[in-house]
């Protein structure tokens, strides 16, 4: 039986992971096909399931990764610590269906932002409090980089924008954008830092990757500062979900351990 996979959130449009997995099939003459399902409530995951023969493997996008954690049967341990899930395996046996829920969001990060990474990089600010920014601040702090949030909204714990002085932005030399602002086709917006203070120290990490350079990646290269978008991040984990999907979760799950990833 060709073998299915997908994505499900709510609503759906163009996906990227449709287009990468279509394309990973055709060139590798692999008998599968991937499609969209569009569930407006999450709790018909299981039904979808049962109602999808051949169904191997789901992505899970906006507004689910959060609320589909109770309808899993397990966890890998880097999707319970960070609270969401974007990548569900699904084994059918004898005892019925078995889905277990990962984080390829985090893999994906920690791959890409790893070799970027220096010594001198101690600390980061990490825009945006959403399910993103879950997944990098795991991540930050499993590769000895200390994550603080920055928030339009005051909180315990989390900085405004507002906070923002010339010593926070000498003090936390990556800056990781982990909010929408400035993706297509708000392309003329970035989020509010004064990039006034950014200097060749700095590390701006977008996890926005349409445009190709955002205005924070911009900004940011005009002071000297070394930038990235988040479309190897997203191809890293389309890939480390292949994985998953195909049983080498072992692998797909080496995280470093915690401070051992900086040149
Ligand atoms: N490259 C990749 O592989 C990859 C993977 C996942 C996500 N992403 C991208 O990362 C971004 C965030 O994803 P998400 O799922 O976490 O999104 P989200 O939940 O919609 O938003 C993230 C956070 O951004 C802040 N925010 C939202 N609108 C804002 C605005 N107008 N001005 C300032 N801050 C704003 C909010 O935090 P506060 O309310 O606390 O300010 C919000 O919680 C999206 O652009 C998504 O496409 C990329």
């Amino acid at each position: 039986m060709t073998k299915k996979y997908g994505l499900v959130g709510y609503p759906l449009g163009h996906s990227f992971s449709a287009r990468f997995f279509a394309g990973k099939f055709s060139r590798e003459g692999i008998d599968a096909v991937y499609e969209n399902y569009e569930l407006p409530q999450v709790d018909g995951l299981r039904q979808l399931v049962a109602d999808t023969p051949g169904l191997s493997g789901l992505n899970v996008t906006i507004p689910h990764k959060r609320h589909v954690m109770p309808l899993l049967d397990a966890l890998s341990p880097e999707a319970e610590a960070i609270g969401a899930v974007n990548v569900i395996r699904i084994e059918r046996g004898a005892g019925g269906v078995r889905l277990t829920g990962y984080n390829s969001d985090a893999l994906g990060f920690s791959r890409s932002i790893a070799p970027l990474l220096r010594p001198d990089h101690h600390a980061a600010l990490v825009l945006g409090t959403g399910g993103a920014s879950l997944a990098v601040v795991y991540v930050l702090h499993r590769l000895g980089v200390v994550p603080h949030c920055v928030s339009r909204t005051a909180a315990p714990g989390r900085l405004t924008y507002e906070d923002l002085t010339e010593e926070v932005m000498a003090a936390h030399t990556v800056v990781v954008n982990c909010s929408p602002v400035g993706m297509f086709p708000h392309v003329d917006e970035a989020p509010q830092i004064p990039y006034q203070w950014v200097t060749s120290a700095h590390l701006l990490y977008d996890l926005v990757y349409n445009p190709e350079e955002t205005k924070f990646m911009r900004l940011g290269r005009e002071r000297g500062a070394v930038v990235k978008n988040g479309l190897e991040m997203l191809r890293l984990q389309a890939m480390a979900s292949w994985d998953i999907w195909n049983g080498r979760d072992k692998e797909a799950d080496a995280l470093p351990d915690e401070g051992k990833a900086k040149r």
